[in-house]
């Protein structure tokens, strides 16, 4: 049976459609509203609205849950592989033998980057961030590439970004270091061939060790899909004009780069980086975190959605002592992290305000472990949500009820005034 809610307004009820998904989560049906009454509805940094039906991804912020197409992130994380995960987000199902192989081949044969490409790296300022340079290449792949929209023919573009986009970042870190470009290999799997583009060199070959390989395909796994987040939303926005998926994820990239967002993870590093160099007590860092004077924020904890321990840092805290131990490294950042997460989760103020580590918070020692510079962590986590964007925008495209997206306001400026020549208008001070 329909469930509604009453609206009541002056003298007037109205009516509005309650829906229900398929985890029992419920939302007020307004798509009528502002037609029945003449209002909308005021909703900053949207935390109580709901910008489409989903069947990717689920959470649930106050248990701490987080499945992609209802599988646990916990069992992805233990038996799953990257490109697997890649291939269930944007296809709906777990691949078989015949389907992962293809997947394979598509990404095998798509790994190379134009050759005319490479020129650009070369006339970017030195100093220029990684996640700008990404989302510029990742635009420009448009121009190089022919954009194929049919069904089977929109499965190379997608193998196209998913293999791209692990090429250009390795190349630009090559080649900002001034080092040799090295291409992608046929015999590597998705995670090695990314460590060996970054780290083997003519005079140093890179030894592929797959405890590390491992490390990397978990932290990918971990990021590659977190439903309406800013820069799944922002793609799932850009593509409603109906403009291509490169567009679309190359604003998405850009929309990661925030430091409340995807460049969490290396402001967790500059954050801990600045607690051990210059022996800051963690008394000092939580009461800064505390007052509302100090814009300082304690990077690596809250959450929009979950109001409990986010299940993804639980695994990524585990993946730091494993991989920490297996490379025999010790990190008094990793230090310096567990010590400040055990006051901070029995201080009263994140109690009270439900704040928690996020994943952001240890992501980036495991990546530091592994020889990533931390300016390019935030491109990491945008290699991981790659499949989320690309299987949301795909999601939003084959969706009859899409629209283009264009929120309302309410306007607050000044009513309606003459214009004032400019002889007349008062001199400013
Ligand atoms: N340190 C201190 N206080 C905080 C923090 C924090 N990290 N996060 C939230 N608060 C306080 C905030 O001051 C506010 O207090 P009050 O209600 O007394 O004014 C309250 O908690 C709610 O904060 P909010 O900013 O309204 O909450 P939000 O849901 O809009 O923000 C957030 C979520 C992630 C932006 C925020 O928690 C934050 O800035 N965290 C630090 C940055 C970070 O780690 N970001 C990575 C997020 S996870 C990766 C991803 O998925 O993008």
């Amino acid at each position: 049976m329909s469930e509604h809610v009453k609206l009541i307004w002056r003298d007037n009820t109205y009516e509005l459609p309650v829906i229900t998904g398929s985890e029992g989560e419920r939302a007020i049906d307004i798509s009528k509203l502002r037609q029945m009454t003449g209002m909308i509805t005021l909703d900053s940094g949207f935390a109580n609205t709901g910008s489409c039906k989903s069947a990717i991804t689920f959470m649930d912020g106050e248990r701490g849950i987080l499945r992609y197409r209802g599988y646990p992130i916990e069992e992805l994380a233990e038996h799953s592989s990257f490109r697997e995960v890649a291939y269930l987000l944007i296809n709906g199902e777990l691949p078989n033998r015949k389907q992962i192989t293809r997947f394979s081949v598509l990404l095998n044969d798509h790994s190379l980057v134009h050759e005319d490409m490479r020129s650009f790296f070369g006339s970017f300022p030195r100093a220029s961030h990684p996640m700008g340079i990404l989302s510029s290449m990742v635009n420009t792949l448009k121009s190089f590439y022919p954009y194929l929209e049919g069904e089977e023919e929109l499965n190379i573009t997608v193998a196209r970004l998913i293999s791209k986009i692990r090429t250009l970042a390795a190349m630009s870190y090559k080649i900002s270091k001034g080092h040799t470009v090295v291409y992608p290999r046929p015999d590597l799997s998705y995670c090695e061939n990314f460590l060996n583009m970054m780290f083997n060199s003519p005079v140093r070959p890179y030894e592929i060790d797959a405890d590390v390989v491992q490390a990397l395909s978990v932290f990918l796994i971990l990021h590659a899909d977190h439903e309406q987040n800013c820069s799944t939303s922002t793609v799932r926005m850009v593509g409603s004009g109906r403009v291509n998926l490169y567009a679309s994820i190359s604003a998405g990239v850009s929309a990661l780069w925030g430091p409340l967002h995807g460049g969490a993870n290396q402001a967790v590093i500059e954050m801990l980086t600045n607690i051990v160099e210059n022996n800051i007590p963690l008394k000092e860092v939580l009461s800064r975190a505390r007052d509302k004077a100090d814009p300082f924020r304690l990077m690596g904890f809250g959450h929009r959605v979950y109001k409990t321990y986010d299940p993804r840092t639980r695994i990524m805290k585990k993946m730091c002592d494993r991989i920490l131990t297996k490379l025999n490294i010790h990190d008094p950042l990793l230090d310096v992290a567990k010590e400040l997460e055990e006051i901070a989760v029995r201080d009263s103020y994140f109690i009270d305000h439900n704040l928690y580590p996020n994943i952001d918070f240890y992501s980036g020692i495991v990546l530091r472990a592994i020889g990533i510079p931390t300016n390019m962590f935030t491109v990491m986590f945008a290699i991981g949500r790659l499949p989320g964007w690309i299987a949301q925008w795909k999601e939003s495209m084959d969706d009859p009820e899409w629209r283009l997206n264009r929120p309302r306001q309410v306007y607050t400026g000044p009513t309606l005034r003459q214009y004032i020549p400019i002889d007349n208008r008062q001199p400013v001070c």
